[in-house]
């Protein structure tokens, strides 16, 4: 999307990689519009740290305490370095107003987090472990840019959000994961995942699909 120049000197932003933008729970005053970079954002369920999305360029975040008037509903931390624009709630309204580009954009976001949940509900009808984790990877997969073009994907989550978006035990969860070490299909790291060939994971989910067909 294109947006006025002035909008960057006036209120462009900047965090570093792993900086917490904001708290679960915190009130909020601001919202942001990402320019560059990564931005995951957390809920505590059940005393854990469960990853709802990992955002970037084009999206917006922290605009439901702003919209709502609530607390922020979840935590938005940097995942590499990010280039924000920052907009505080007094001037929420004029911009949106003034810019019917940015309340556009914040239409799809709606609307894509609408998709997003039905995509999430996809991988729990898949009653096998292994492809309803291969499925969890699909589903990353294709939120990434690199997707299409590279085999090699690069995730930044833990096996627990796997777990949780697979809605799975975490030790469960681990023990398949690893199985798909073993394989040689993906690589873990305390904090990545890296999949040699997404190939194998869509080949997986597509075969188990037809059985539920
Ligand atoms: P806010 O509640 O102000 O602070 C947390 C932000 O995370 C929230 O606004 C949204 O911008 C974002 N957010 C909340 N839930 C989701 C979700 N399920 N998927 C993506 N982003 C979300």
């Amino acid at each position: 999307m294109l947006l006025p120049e002035s909008l960057f000197e006036k209120f462009g932003t900047e965090f570093e990689a792993g900086q917490i933008i904001f708290c679960e729970y915190e009130p909020g005053t601001d919202c942001y519009f990402i320019q560059e970079g990564q931005v995951k954002i957390t809920k505590t369920v059940s005393r854990n740290q469960k990853t709802l999305d990992i955002i970037g360029p084009g999206d917006f975040f922290g605009e439901m305490a702003i919209l709502e008037e609530e607390p922020r509903s979840a935590s938005a931390i940097a995942v590499d370095d990010v280039r924000a624009l920052r907009f505080k709630q007094e001037n929420f309204d004029s911009l949106m107003n003034s810019i019917p580009q940015l309340a556009f954009q914040l239409l799809k976001i709606f609307a894509h987090r609408i998709f997003d949940q039905r995509r999430r509900l996809q991988i729990l009808i898949i009653d096998e472990p292994q492809p309803r984790i291969a499925d969890v990877f699909l589903m990353l997969a294709e939120k990434d840019k690199n997707y299409g073009h590279t085999n090699q994907l690069t995730f930044p989550i833990t096996v627990e959000d796997v777990a949780a978006w697979a809605g799975m035990a975490p030790a469960e969860t681990q023990r398949v994961v690893s199985a798909f070490v073993n394989q040689g299909k993906l690589e873990l790291f305390a904090d990545r995942v890296v999949i040699k060939n997404i190939n194998d994971f869509k080949r997986m989910v597509a075969n188990k699909r037809k059985t539920l067909e």
